[in-house]
Protein backbone atom coordinates (compact mmCIF):
# COMPACT_ATOMS: atom_id res chain seq x y z
CA UNK A 1 0.00 0.00 0.00
CA UNK A 2 1.16 3.35 -0.93
CA UNK A 3 2.09 5.60 2.17
CA UNK A 4 0.92 9.36 1.81
CA UNK A 5 3.59 11.42 2.54
CA UNK A 6 3.03 15.04 4.59
CA UNK A 7 5.76 17.94 4.86
CA UNK A 8 4.62 21.09 6.76
CA UNK A 9 7.16 23.87 6.37
CA UNK A 10 6.92 27.15 8.77
CA UNK A 11 6.81 29.40 10.33
CA UNK A 12 7.48 31.82 7.15
CA UNK A 13 7.77 35.16 7.77
CA UNK A 14 5.38 35.78 4.96
CA UNK A 15 3.33 33.30 2.10
CA UNK A 16 2.37 35.43 -0.80
CA UNK A 17 -0.26 33.67 -2.22
CA UNK A 18 -0.85 35.00 -5.10
CA UNK A 19 -4.19 33.74 -5.46
CA UNK A 20 -7.21 36.23 -5.99
CA UNK A 21 -5.99 38.51 -8.15
CA UNK A 22 -7.32 39.88 -11.35
CA UNK A 23 -6.88 37.93 -14.65
CA UNK A 24 -6.30 40.72 -16.29
CA UNK A 25 -5.14 44.95 -16.00
CA UNK A 26 -3.36 46.62 -13.27
CA UNK A 27 -2.42 45.18 -9.60
CA UNK A 28 -1.63 47.17 -6.49
CA UNK A 29 0.87 45.43 -4.01
CA UNK A 30 -2.50 45.91 -1.68
CA UNK A 31 -4.40 43.58 -3.31
CA UNK A 32 -1.93 40.66 -3.06
CA UNK A 33 -2.92 38.05 -0.29
CA UNK A 34 -0.23 37.49 2.02
CA UNK A 35 -0.23 35.47 5.03
CA UNK A 36 1.65 36.39 8.16
CA UNK A 37 3.40 33.82 10.26
CA UNK A 38 2.41 31.23 7.73
CA UNK A 39 2.82 27.35 7.50
CA UNK A 40 2.20 24.96 4.48
CA UNK A 41 1.32 21.41 4.74
CA UNK A 42 2.10 19.56 1.67
CA UNK A 43 0.67 15.94 0.67
CA UNK A 44 2.76 14.54 -1.79
CA UNK A 45 3.03 16.55 -4.79
CA UNK A 46 0.68 19.27 -3.99
CA UNK A 47 -0.17 21.81 -1.56
CA UNK A 48 -2.66 20.23 1.10
CA UNK A 49 -3.10 23.34 3.31
CA UNK A 50 -1.97 26.56 3.98
CA UNK A 51 -2.44 29.41 6.57
CA UNK A 52 -1.06 30.78 9.92
CA UNK A 53 1.58 28.56 11.54
CA UNK A 54 0.31 27.51 14.66
CA UNK A 55 -3.31 27.00 13.77
CA UNK A 56 -1.62 24.21 10.87
CA UNK A 57 0.58 22.67 13.91
CA UNK A 58 -1.54 20.60 15.44
CA UNK A 59 -2.92 18.98 13.14
CA UNK A 60 0.78 18.79 11.17
CA UNK A 61 1.90 17.13 14.44
CA UNK A 62 -0.86 14.72 14.78
CA UNK A 63 -0.40 12.98 11.22
CA UNK A 64 2.95 12.56 11.74
CA UNK A 65 4.24 15.35 8.53
CA UNK A 66 7.89 15.58 8.28
CA UNK A 67 8.53 19.20 10.23
CA UNK A 68 10.56 21.49 7.87
CA UNK A 69 11.59 24.00 10.51
CA UNK A 70 12.54 27.34 9.64
CA UNK A 71 14.60 29.00 12.35
CA UNK A 72 15.43 32.08 10.63
CA UNK A 73 13.55 34.64 8.08
CA UNK A 74 11.77 33.06 5.06
CA UNK A 75 9.06 34.68 2.55
CA UNK A 76 7.85 31.88 0.75
CA UNK A 77 6.36 32.59 -2.94
CA UNK A 78 4.67 29.85 -5.64
CA UNK A 79 7.64 28.62 -7.89
CA UNK A 80 8.40 30.82 -10.61
CA UNK A 81 7.45 30.24 -14.45
CA UNK A 82 9.34 31.00 -17.18
CA UNK A 83 6.60 30.64 -20.08
CA UNK A 84 9.27 31.59 -23.02
CA UNK A 85 12.42 30.14 -23.48
CA UNK A 86 14.56 28.82 -26.73
CA UNK A 87 17.16 26.79 -24.02
CA UNK A 88 17.34 23.54 -26.27
CA UNK A 89 20.11 24.51 -28.89
CA UNK A 90 23.57 23.96 -29.69
CA UNK A 91 26.44 26.10 -29.93
CA UNK A 92 27.12 30.17 -28.97
CA UNK A 93 26.29 33.25 -30.85
CA UNK A 94 29.42 35.26 -29.22
CA UNK A 95 29.88 36.75 -32.46
CA UNK A 96 26.37 37.84 -33.18
CA UNK A 97 26.67 39.88 -29.85
CA UNK A 98 29.90 41.61 -30.64
CA UNK A 99 29.13 42.12 -34.24
CA UNK A 100 26.08 43.72 -33.20
CA UNK A 101 27.49 46.07 -30.16
CA UNK A 102 30.31 47.15 -32.77
CA UNK A 103 27.03 48.07 -34.99
CA UNK A 104 26.43 46.00 -37.40
CA UNK A 105 22.73 45.58 -38.34
CA UNK A 106 20.88 42.31 -37.78
CA UNK A 107 20.37 41.87 -41.63
CA UNK A 108 24.11 42.32 -42.12
CA UNK A 109 24.96 39.71 -39.42
CA UNK A 110 22.74 36.94 -41.15
CA UNK A 111 24.43 37.82 -44.46
CA UNK A 112 27.99 37.07 -42.28
CA UNK A 113 26.53 33.88 -41.59
CA UNK A 114 25.31 34.74 -37.98
CA UNK A 115 21.94 34.80 -37.12
CA UNK A 116 19.38 31.86 -36.10
CA UNK A 117 20.16 30.03 -39.29
CA UNK A 118 23.64 29.70 -37.48
CA UNK A 119 22.10 27.88 -34.61
CA UNK A 120 19.92 25.92 -36.99
CA UNK A 121 23.09 24.66 -38.95
CA UNK A 122 25.07 24.18 -34.99
CA UNK A 123 21.49 22.28 -33.97
CA UNK A 124 21.30 19.98 -36.34
CA UNK A 125 25.03 19.09 -36.21
CA UNK A 126 24.39 18.42 -32.17
CA UNK A 127 23.05 14.67 -31.20
CA UNK A 128 20.22 14.33 -29.69
CA UNK A 129 21.69 12.62 -26.19
CA UNK A 130 23.93 16.00 -26.26
CA UNK A 131 20.77 17.90 -26.85
CA UNK A 132 18.87 17.22 -23.82
CA UNK A 133 22.16 17.47 -21.93
CA UNK A 134 22.73 20.84 -22.75
CA UNK A 135 19.05 21.45 -22.10
CA UNK A 136 19.29 20.21 -18.48
CA UNK A 137 22.24 21.93 -17.73
CA UNK A 138 19.75 25.05 -18.39
CA UNK A 139 17.22 23.65 -16.85
CA UNK A 140 19.16 23.17 -13.65
CA UNK A 141 20.14 26.55 -13.61
CA UNK A 142 16.97 27.63 -13.71
CA UNK A 143 15.63 25.34 -11.21
CA UNK A 144 18.09 26.62 -8.49
CA UNK A 145 17.13 30.49 -9.16
CA UNK A 146 13.61 29.47 -8.64
CA UNK A 147 12.28 28.43 -11.63
CA UNK A 148 10.00 24.91 -11.91
CA UNK A 149 8.09 25.68 -14.73
CA UNK A 150 10.32 26.12 -18.25
CA UNK A 151 8.82 26.56 -21.48
CA UNK A 152 11.26 25.07 -24.29
CA UNK A 153 10.59 25.89 -27.62
CA UNK A 154 11.98 24.13 -31.15
CA UNK A 155 12.89 26.30 -34.30
CA UNK A 156 16.38 25.46 -34.66
CA UNK A 157 15.79 22.14 -36.69
CA UNK A 158 13.43 23.46 -39.38
CA UNK A 159 12.54 20.14 -41.11
CA UNK A 160 10.41 17.30 -40.44
CA UNK A 161 13.12 15.54 -39.07
CA UNK A 162 15.23 18.10 -37.03
CA UNK A 163 12.17 19.51 -35.80
CA UNK A 164 11.26 15.93 -34.37
CA UNK A 165 14.89 15.18 -33.04
CA UNK A 166 14.50 19.00 -30.82
CA UNK A 167 10.92 17.98 -29.43
CA UNK A 168 12.20 14.56 -28.97
CA UNK A 169 15.90 15.94 -27.33
CA UNK A 170 13.16 18.57 -25.22
CA UNK A 171 11.05 15.56 -23.88
CA UNK A 172 14.34 13.57 -22.87
CA UNK A 173 15.42 16.61 -20.78
CA UNK A 174 12.23 16.46 -18.99
CA UNK A 175 12.95 13.06 -17.98
CA UNK A 176 16.15 14.15 -16.59
CA UNK A 177 15.27 17.44 -14.85
CA UNK A 178 13.24 17.99 -11.41
CA UNK A 179 11.87 21.30 -13.44
CA UNK A 180 8.85 21.11 -15.85
CA UNK A 181 9.67 21.53 -19.09
CA UNK A 182 6.75 22.67 -21.16
CA UNK A 183 7.87 22.21 -24.88
CA UNK A 184 6.01 24.01 -27.81
CA UNK A 185 6.65 23.55 -31.67
CA UNK A 186 8.32 26.44 -33.65
CA UNK A 187 9.12 24.55 -36.96
CA UNK A 188 7.96 28.25 -38.25
CA UNK A 189 10.78 30.15 -36.52
CA UNK A 190 12.36 31.29 -40.09
CA UNK A 191 11.81 29.76 -43.35
CA UNK A 192 14.43 27.30 -43.88
CA UNK A 193 17.21 28.22 -46.69
CA UNK A 194 17.36 24.42 -47.50
CA UNK A 195 13.80 23.90 -48.46
CA UNK A 196 13.19 23.18 -52.10
CA UNK A 197 10.02 24.91 -52.26
CA UNK A 198 8.19 28.23 -51.16
CA UNK A 199 7.42 29.47 -47.88
CA UNK A 200 3.77 28.16 -47.60
CA UNK A 201 4.61 24.36 -48.96
CA UNK A 202 7.66 24.33 -46.23
CA UNK A 203 4.38 25.42 -43.39
CA UNK A 204 2.33 22.89 -45.21
CA UNK A 205 4.68 20.19 -44.99
CA UNK A 206 5.27 21.15 -41.17
CA UNK A 207 1.74 21.11 -40.52
CA UNK A 208 0.57 17.93 -42.65
CA UNK A 209 3.20 15.51 -41.76
CA UNK A 210 4.71 16.68 -38.71
CA UNK A 211 1.35 17.88 -36.50
CA UNK A 212 -0.12 14.31 -36.19
CA UNK A 213 3.37 13.08 -35.12
CA UNK A 214 3.11 15.83 -32.40
CA UNK A 215 -0.22 14.46 -31.03
CA UNK A 216 0.32 10.61 -31.42
CA UNK A 217 3.79 10.76 -29.96
CA UNK A 218 2.94 13.74 -27.17
CA UNK A 219 5.38 15.93 -28.18
CA UNK A 220 4.17 19.74 -28.14
CA UNK A 221 0.04 20.59 -27.53
CA UNK A 222 1.95 24.52 -28.51
CA UNK A 223 2.27 25.78 -31.99
CA UNK A 224 4.22 29.14 -32.05
CA UNK A 225 5.16 31.29 -35.50
CA UNK A 226 7.23 34.01 -35.58
CA UNK A 227 5.46 36.69 -37.99
CA UNK A 228 7.97 39.18 -38.61
CA UNK A 229 9.14 40.64 -42.41
CA UNK A 230 12.14 38.32 -41.96
CA UNK A 231 10.19 35.59 -40.73
CA UNK A 232 6.48 34.57 -41.66
CA UNK A 233 3.86 37.27 -42.53
CA UNK A 234 0.14 37.30 -41.83
CA UNK A 235 -0.35 35.78 -44.70
CA UNK A 236 1.84 33.45 -45.00
CA UNK A 237 0.34 31.79 -41.21
CA UNK A 238 -2.94 31.81 -42.11
CA UNK A 239 -3.89 28.18 -42.82
CA UNK A 240 -1.18 26.85 -40.93
CA UNK A 241 -2.46 28.20 -37.68
CA UNK A 242 -6.35 27.10 -39.08
CA UNK A 243 -4.67 23.76 -38.94
CA UNK A 244 -3.34 23.63 -36.00
CA UNK A 245 -6.71 24.97 -34.09
CA UNK A 246 -8.69 22.51 -35.79
CA UNK A 247 -6.52 19.87 -34.14
CA UNK A 248 -6.66 21.21 -31.10
CA UNK A 249 -3.33 22.73 -30.54
CA UNK A 250 -2.92 25.77 -28.57
CA UNK A 251 -1.59 29.03 -30.20
CA UNK A 252 1.21 31.34 -29.44
CA UNK A 253 3.36 33.74 -31.34
CA UNK A 254 6.10 35.76 -31.39
CA UNK A 255 4.39 39.10 -32.25
CA UNK A 256 5.14 43.18 -33.18
CA UNK A 257 9.18 42.21 -32.60
CA UNK A 258 10.48 44.78 -35.09
CA UNK A 259 7.30 45.55 -37.12
CA UNK A 260 3.56 44.60 -35.98
CA UNK A 261 1.27 42.90 -37.82
CA UNK A 262 1.56 39.80 -35.21
CA UNK A 263 -0.94 40.59 -32.50
CA UNK A 264 -3.24 41.07 -34.72
CA UNK A 265 -3.23 37.49 -35.75
CA UNK A 266 -2.74 36.05 -32.56
CA UNK A 267 -5.84 37.88 -31.07
CA UNK A 268 -7.64 36.36 -34.66
CA UNK A 269 -6.63 33.17 -33.67
CA UNK A 270 -6.93 33.51 -30.12
CA UNK A 271 -3.96 32.41 -29.16
CA UNK A 272 -2.65 31.66 -25.57
CA UNK A 273 -0.58 34.52 -26.03
CA UNK A 274 1.24 37.10 -28.20
CA UNK A 275 4.81 37.06 -26.96
CA UNK A 276 7.66 39.76 -27.79
CA UNK A 277 5.68 43.24 -28.43
CA UNK A 278 8.77 46.20 -28.20
CA UNK A 279 6.82 47.19 -31.62
CA UNK A 280 3.54 47.28 -30.54
CA UNK A 281 1.40 50.56 -30.76
CA UNK A 282 -1.91 51.65 -29.13
CA UNK A 283 -3.75 50.06 -31.82
CA UNK A 284 -2.31 46.80 -30.93
CA UNK A 285 -2.51 47.12 -26.79
CA UNK A 286 -6.13 47.88 -27.55
CA UNK A 287 -6.26 44.85 -29.36
CA UNK A 288 -4.61 42.48 -27.05
CA UNK A 289 -6.43 44.42 -23.82
CA UNK A 290 -9.84 43.52 -25.22
CA UNK A 291 -9.02 39.93 -25.83
CA UNK A 292 -7.86 37.14 -23.92
CA UNK A 293 -4.55 36.64 -25.46
CA UNK A 294 -2.00 37.24 -22.80
CA UNK A 295 0.86 39.77 -23.36
CA UNK A 296 4.31 38.57 -23.31
CA UNK A 297 7.09 40.58 -22.03
CA UNK A 298 10.69 39.53 -22.87
CA UNK A 299 12.86 42.14 -21.47
CA UNK A 300 15.88 39.97 -21.90
CA UNK A 301 15.51 40.33 -25.53
CA UNK A 302 15.20 44.01 -25.15
CA UNK A 303 18.81 43.94 -23.20
CA UNK A 304 20.57 41.28 -25.56
CA UNK A 305 19.41 43.50 -28.47
CA UNK A 306 19.47 46.91 -26.77
CA UNK A 307 16.75 48.07 -27.83
CA UNK A 308 13.11 49.31 -26.40
CA UNK A 309 11.22 47.26 -23.80
CA UNK A 310 8.11 45.99 -23.82
CA UNK A 311 5.13 48.60 -23.18
CA UNK A 312 4.20 46.55 -20.26
CA UNK A 313 2.49 49.71 -18.45
CA UNK A 314 0.61 50.63 -21.21
CA UNK A 315 -0.59 47.09 -21.38
CA UNK A 316 -1.47 46.80 -18.36
CA UNK A 317 -3.47 50.16 -18.10
CA UNK A 318 -5.50 49.12 -21.26
CA UNK A 319 -6.58 46.40 -18.98
CA UNK A 320 -4.55 43.43 -21.10
CA UNK A 321 -2.74 40.49 -18.63
CA UNK A 322 0.91 40.77 -18.81
CA UNK A 323 3.35 38.15 -18.15
CA UNK A 324 7.37 38.22 -17.77
CA UNK A 325 9.67 35.65 -19.63
CA UNK A 326 13.70 35.15 -20.25
CA UNK A 327 13.24 34.25 -24.00
CA UNK A 328 16.60 32.81 -23.02
CA UNK A 329 17.92 31.74 -26.80
CA UNK A 330 21.78 32.09 -27.93
CA UNK A 331 20.92 35.26 -30.07
CA UNK A 332 18.68 37.73 -28.54
CA UNK A 333 18.49 36.79 -25.28
CA UNK A 334 21.76 34.86 -23.80
CA UNK A 335 21.50 35.97 -20.13
CA UNK A 336 18.71 33.29 -18.76
CA UNK A 337 17.92 35.21 -15.83
CA UNK A 338 14.40 35.72 -15.41
CA UNK A 339 13.83 37.28 -11.98
CA UNK A 340 16.66 40.05 -12.95
CA UNK A 341 14.89 40.59 -15.79
CA UNK A 342 11.73 41.02 -14.48
CA UNK A 343 12.77 43.29 -12.30
CA UNK A 344 14.75 45.41 -14.28
CA UNK A 345 11.54 45.55 -16.35
CA UNK A 346 9.73 46.44 -13.18
CA UNK A 347 11.87 49.78 -12.49
CA UNK A 348 11.60 50.85 -16.76
CA UNK A 349 8.32 50.01 -17.03
CA UNK A 350 7.08 51.37 -13.50
CA UNK A 351 5.58 47.95 -12.40
CA UNK A 352 4.16 47.14 -9.00
CA UNK A 353 5.33 44.64 -7.18
CA UNK A 354 2.59 42.48 -7.52
CA UNK A 355 3.01 42.84 -11.19
CA UNK A 356 6.20 41.79 -11.62
CA UNK A 357 5.30 38.78 -9.72
CA UNK A 358 2.01 37.75 -10.92
CA UNK A 359 4.04 38.12 -14.57
CA UNK A 360 6.55 35.19 -13.50
CA UNK A 361 3.50 32.83 -11.57
CA UNK A 362 0.17 33.04 -11.89
CA UNK A 363 0.28 35.08 -15.05
CA UNK A 364 3.03 33.21 -16.58
CA UNK A 365 0.67 29.93 -16.15
CA UNK A 366 -2.16 31.40 -17.69
CA UNK A 367 0.35 31.78 -20.98
CA UNK A 368 1.13 28.13 -20.50
CA UNK A 369 -2.99 27.35 -19.86
CA UNK A 370 -1.79 25.58 -17.07
CA UNK A 371 -3.99 25.83 -14.11
CA UNK A 372 -2.44 24.06 -11.38
CA UNK A 373 0.37 26.21 -10.47
CA UNK A 374 1.32 30.15 -9.65
CA UNK A 375 -0.14 30.29 -6.85
CA UNK A 376 0.14 28.90 -3.21
CA UNK A 377 -3.42 27.11 -2.35
CA UNK A 378 -4.61 23.98 -1.46
CA UNK A 379 -4.93 21.57 -4.66
CA UNK A 380 -2.03 23.13 -6.56
CA UNK A 381 1.20 21.46 -7.17
CA UNK A 382 3.30 21.71 -4.44
CA UNK A 383 5.77 23.92 -6.48
CA UNK A 384 7.46 26.19 -3.03
CA UNK A 385 10.62 28.47 -3.40
CA UNK A 386 11.77 30.42 0.17
CA UNK A 387 14.14 33.32 0.24
CA UNK A 388 15.79 34.64 2.88
CA UNK A 389 14.13 37.70 4.22
CA UNK A 390 11.30 39.19 5.62
CA UNK A 391 9.88 41.27 3.30
CA UNK A 392 8.90 40.04 -0.05
CA UNK A 393 9.14 43.38 -1.57
CA UNK A 394 13.35 42.49 -1.13
CA UNK A 395 12.52 40.33 -4.24
CA UNK A 396 12.59 42.70 -6.44
CA UNK A 397 13.79 45.64 -4.75
CA UNK A 398 17.38 43.26 -5.39
CA UNK A 399 17.02 42.94 -8.87
CA UNK A 400 17.16 39.28 -8.74
CA UNK A 401 20.40 39.06 -6.49
CA UNK A 402 18.04 37.45 -3.93
CA UNK A 403 18.50 33.94 -4.32
CA UNK A 404 16.19 31.38 -2.86
CA UNK A 405 17.19 29.37 -0.10
CA UNK A 406 15.15 26.46 -0.99
CA UNK A 407 13.49 25.47 -3.77
CA UNK A 408 10.61 22.68 -3.59
CA UNK A 409 9.44 21.27 -7.25
CA UNK A 410 5.73 18.89 -6.44
CA UNK A 411 6.84 18.76 -2.97
CA UNK A 412 9.89 17.85 -3.01
CA UNK A 413 13.46 19.57 -1.77
CA UNK A 414 15.85 19.96 -4.23
CA UNK A 415 19.66 20.10 -3.69
O1 LIG B 1 12.41 35.24 -29.48
N1 LIG B 1 12.47 36.47 -32.49
C1 LIG B 1 12.73 35.35 -32.85
N2 LIG B 1 13.27 34.36 -32.13
C2 LIG B 1 14.04 34.49 -30.94
C3 LIG B 1 15.47 34.70 -31.23
C4 LIG B 1 16.11 33.45 -31.59
C5 LIG B 1 17.54 33.60 -31.96
O2 LIG B 1 18.03 34.72 -32.25
O3 LIG B 1 18.19 32.55 -31.99
C6 LIG B 1 13.47 35.50 -29.99
O4 LIG B 1 14.07 36.56 -29.72
FE1 LIG C 1 11.52 33.84 -28.52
Amino acid sequence: MQTIKYTFIGPLRQAVTMTNLPEKGAIKDEQLHIIKEAGIMIMDDKIYDIGPYWDLYPEAQSIGAEMINLRDDYVALPGLIDCHTHICFGGSRAQDYAMRNAGKSYLEIAKAGGGIWDTVSLTRKTSIDKLAQLTVKKADRHLRDGITTIEVKSGYGLSIEEELKMLKAIKLANENTSSDLIPTCLAAHIPPKDFQGTQRNYLKAIADELFPILQGEGLANRIDAFIEDTAFTPEDIQSYFHKAKEMGFDITVHADQFHTGGSQVAVNFGAISADHLEASTDKEIALLAQSKTIAVALPGASMGLGVAYTPARKLLDAGASLAIASDWNPGSAPMGDLLMQAAVLGTYEKLSNAEVLAGITTRAAAALNLHDRGQLNPGMLADIILFPTVDYRDITYMQGRLKPFKVFKNGVEIN
